[in-house]
């Protein structure tokens, strides 16, 4: 990888900056001068958006013929009425790599441009090694660097702020970062199941990120947390390397393959977080609520999505939703938001977007952004 020649301008706060300073001129830092704050002049922005959903249909009474629930209650419970599925051998590489390929012909790059793969999964195609690999070697970039991001739900806003980081120190110009699930190969398909499997669908959704010098847009702020002591209210048990073998018929019988929620938990930790979120970021960019454009957020349910617009005060006219049509698309979900919300005319150039997560982890994050495309 090529290291970008850029000049940032930096004020020297005090004495125990310089560790940093001497750090950030090793990734192209040419210039600093003062006293005050350091501050990097150059942001990165979205230059390109794809997504990619398979075209297999699955609706709630298609589901309802395999266990027991029903339509009504999927709908009211959830916002769902379809998701898709992928047919058999399309992993995540593949779902995520059809998204890539939009997002960087949107760009209007080639993949020789593209100095870094980021790739946000829970469902990767192998144990090792990750997504980003595969994908790098399926779509012939250069020997360019390839990271997995496994943080879920939240998985594309912390494979965002990856990005934004390394296109912000110079060691990057365009970051190709993608989220994308397969789902369906890992749900357990009968009552026991049903909690979970009638929530998720497939899907993947991709960016090309490249630098801004203008201070005012693109990537103005990100936030993540996560709260560990909270992993097994949404996780996946099996297969483990804890134990020999990873996977047994006890493992199976048991439906330790499969994901297990503990959805009431999730939801009543999911709706201060994202509002946490969302406050935290809007204060470090100096933002306010009233100043938003329009917002994605994670789409894990419906009645999360509602009540959190309303505790934070955004009109329905202002938040995205498609939960609807795909269900819970994970990592994918945001990139897919985002896409279709430039495809509707919602998201415009200029226009202020505020992105929140919550998920499994428990992680939970957030970012704003000033649109450019
Ligand atoms: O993206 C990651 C983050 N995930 C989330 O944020 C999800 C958060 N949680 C939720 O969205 C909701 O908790 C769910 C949609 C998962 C469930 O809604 P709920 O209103 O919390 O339902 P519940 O879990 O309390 O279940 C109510 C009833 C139970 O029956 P009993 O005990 O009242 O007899 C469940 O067994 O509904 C039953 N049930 C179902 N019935 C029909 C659970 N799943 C189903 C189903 N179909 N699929």
């Amino acid at each position: 990888m090529e290291m970008a020649v850029i000049i940032f301008k930096i004020k020297l706060q005090a004495c125990h900056n310089l560790g940093l300073i001497r750090s950030l001129l090793t990734t192209g830092v040419r210039e600093f001068s003062g006293k005050g704050k350091i501050l990097l002049m150059r942001n990165s922005t979205i230059i390109g958006t794809g997504f990619y959903v398979p075209p297999r249909v699955v609706t709630n009474d298609d589901l309802a013929k395999l266990m027991d629930t029903s339509d009504e209650w999927i709908r009211e419970r959830s916002g769902i009425r379809e998701r898709r599925y992928a047919e058999d051998g399309v992993g995540s590489v593949e779902l995520g790599k059809n998204a890539a390929e939009k997002a960087i012909a949107d760009a209007g790059l080639t993949n020789d441009d593209i100095d870094m793969i980021v790739f946000a999964t829970l469902s990767p195609d192998y144990f090792f090694p990750g997504n980003g690999c595969i994908l790098q070697s399926k779509m012939k970039f250069r020997t360019i660097p390839a990271i997995d991001v496994r943080e879920q739900c939240s998985g594309f806003i912390y494979a965002l702020s990856i990005a934004d980081l390394y296109i912000k120190t110079g060691f990057c110009d365009h970051v190709l970062v993608i989220g994308a699930e397969n789902h369906s190969t890992g749900l357990e398909f009968a009552d026991r199941g049903r909690a979970v499997t009638v929530l998720f669908g497939d899907g993947a959704g991709a960016v090309v990120m490249a630098p801004t010098d203008k201070e005012d847009e693109g990537v103005l702020g990100c936030v993540l947390h996560a709260q560990g002591e909270h992993y097994d209210k949404l996780w996946c048990q099996a297969p483990m390397s804890y134990r020999s073998p990873r996977v047994s018929h006890e493992m199976i019988d048991k439906g330790e393959i499969y994901p297990k929620m503990d959805g009431r938990a999730v939801f009543s930790h999911a709706i201060p977080r994202f509002c946490e979120a969302m406050n935290e970021v809007l204060e470090k960019t100096g933002c306010a609520i009233g100043d938003v454009d329009l917002f994605i957020p994670h789409q894990a349910n419906e009645r999360i999505t509602r009540m959190v617009a309303k505790k934070i005060g955004l009109p329905d006219e202002k938040v995205v939703s498609n939960i609807d049509r795909y269900g819970n698309t994970t990592a994918a979900t945001i990139p897919i938001c985002m896409v279709e919300a430039r495809e509707d005319g919602r998201l415009k150039k200029g226009g202020l977007l505020l992105i929140a997560s919550f998920g499994s982890g428990f992680t939970w994050a957030s970012a704003l952004i000033r649109w450019t495309m």
